[in-house]
């Protein structure tokens, strides 16, 4: 049987790439993680010192790049053109920028087409912000995953902490997170929203497994349908 496409959004720090990965492994499925390509484009652009705020040479970036995915562990490893980028994705610069970079137009466009090519085939989980509205609008699984900001700003801070990266007090991260999702939807593109047809899901009180199984339950529903 052909895998489903399960598409899983929601705010930044929800836990979606966690569980996402673990869902796809759990089915053997493909996992994409939408935001790392945003963060790509956003990486390649300030490493050639463009402006972001320049959203026709953002664009070229956008066109111009290769991204790719390879399995990984603990996470998914991440190439822009054949060169790792798996940790320089995630760094402050980055971080502080590609909200931006995400708000242009014609940038989404180009991800978009190339999200949808990759989940063409089925057996696939997509994580981002519009997966289950405009990329995927006939995912057969849709997940609207949210946390309220205290709680992801907390599990950003003992993450950050069991990494040992240098991080911000508590308060400071959910002020960010805050800010964060107020233009994630807000912007004009593609805002975050839940689809119509999306399963929301709470997991402020919820452990890892217990969302993935929470999920893995809604998908097996679908299957067996
Ligand atoms: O999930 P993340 O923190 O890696 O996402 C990084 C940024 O990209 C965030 O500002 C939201 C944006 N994004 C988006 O606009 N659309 C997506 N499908 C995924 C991420």
């Amino acid at each position: 049987m052909k895998g489903l496409q399960v598409a899983i959004d929601g705010p930044a720090s929800a836990g979606k790439s966690t569980v996402a990965k673990l869902v796809a492994k759990r089915f053997g499925y493909v996992y994409c993680d939408t935001g790392a390509m945003y963060r790509s484009v956003t990486l390649a652009a300030l490493q050639k010192g463009i402006n972001v705020e320049d959203q026709a040479a953002v664009t070229k970036v956008a066109q111009a790049i290769q991204i790719t995915f390879k399995p990984g562990e603990p996470e998914q490893r991440v190439f822009i053109d054949g060169q790792e980028v798996t940790e320089a994705i995630r760094s402050n610069e980055v971080n502080a920028n590609v909200s931006v970079v995400a708000a242009v137009p014609a940038v989404r466009k180009e991800m978009v087409a190339q999200q949808r090519k990759i989940a063409e085939a089925g057996g696939i989980v997509m994580d981002g912000r519009d997966v289950g509205t405009t990329v995927l609008p006939d995912a057969e699984v849709k997940i609207f995953l949210v946390a309220s900001a205290y709680e992801r700003a907390r599990r950003r801070f003992e993450e950050n902490k069991q990494k040992g990266i240098a991080t911000t007090t508590l308060a400071e991260l959910q002020a960010a997170i805050e800010r964060r999702d107020k233009l994630d939807s807000e912007r004009e593109v593609s805002p975050l929203t839940q689809a119509e047809d999306a399963i929301r899901l709470d997991s402020t009180h919820l452990s890892i497994e217990e969302v993935v199984d929470e999920i893995s339950a809604i998908i097996k529903k679908v299957e067996g349908n």
